[in-house]
């Protein structure tokens, strides 16, 4: 298991953060309309980390509405180290998907490189619809299955996602209007010999709570 409180100093690294923030502008660019209005927008970061993801797609939402939103950001993580750096990114932060129902319905949840942390991917996926607002979008980007590399030194519950297996299983949650694209590609070095470099690709999915649920 990687252990994201003593990860969190270091975390952010040029490559960590060209992915991320590369993820939060293609999750931008596909929503139409963008949310906004009098009462503001509500974002959850679900696995936050140091709250590059949150904070990036929030102020890519602001400039995209010309300055004329406000955005609150709300990170979701259990490490308490992430939390604090996500703190000091401006993000409101909680420990876990139940407590952040408080801020419910929220407008949009985005998400990078953590499903394949979490033990129970179904019950999470219920608790976005959960949080949602009717018609409020989804974003989850992370790992395509089959790159058993990428955490070859550690246990993770899941080494990545089967495309068509992740689709079911945000439909099963109650969402609609599902896609999956192409949502970065990577390269990271072998954990045993630095010489050598491992191309690795990211997916990303949308999804939306149904209207008048
Ligand atoms: C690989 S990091 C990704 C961090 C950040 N989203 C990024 O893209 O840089 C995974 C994050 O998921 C968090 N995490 C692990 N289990 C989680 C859970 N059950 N619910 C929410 N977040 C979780 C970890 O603490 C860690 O910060």
């Amino acid at each position: 298991m990687t252990n994201f409180d003593e990860e969190a100093p270091q975390w952010d690294t040029p490559i960590r953060l060209e992915r991320t923030r590369a993820l939060a502008a293609q999750m931008l660019s596909q929503m139409s309309p963008l949310p906004g209005g009098p009462d503001g927008v509500t974002v959850v970061d679900l696995g936050c980390g140091t709250g590059v993801l949150g904070s990036s797609f929030a102020r890519g939402l602001v400039d995209a509405r010309g300055g004329d939103c406000s955005v609150t950001v709300v990170g979701v993580d259990p490490s308490a180290q992430m939390r604090e750096r996500a703190s000091e990114r401006g993000l409101l932060v909680v420990d876990s998907l139940e407590v952040a129902q408080q801020f419910a319905p929220v407008d949009v949840i985005v998400s990078s490189m953590a499903f394949h942390h979490i033990d129970d991917v179904a019950g999470a996926l219920a608790s976005c619809t959960a949080l949602l607002r009717p018609g409020g979008w989804l974003f989850v980007a992370d790992l395509d299955e089959g790159q058993e590399f990428f955490h070859a030194h550690l246990d993770t519950p899941i080494d990545g996602f089967n495309r068509d297996g992740f689709v079911e299983a945000l439909e099963s949650a109650g969402l609609s209007g599902v896609t999956i694209d192409d949502g970065f590609v990577g390269s990271k070095p072998d954990h045993a010999d630095s010489t050598i470099s491992h191309a690795y690709t990211v997916f990303l999915a949308s999804a939306r709570a149904l209207a008048g649920q």
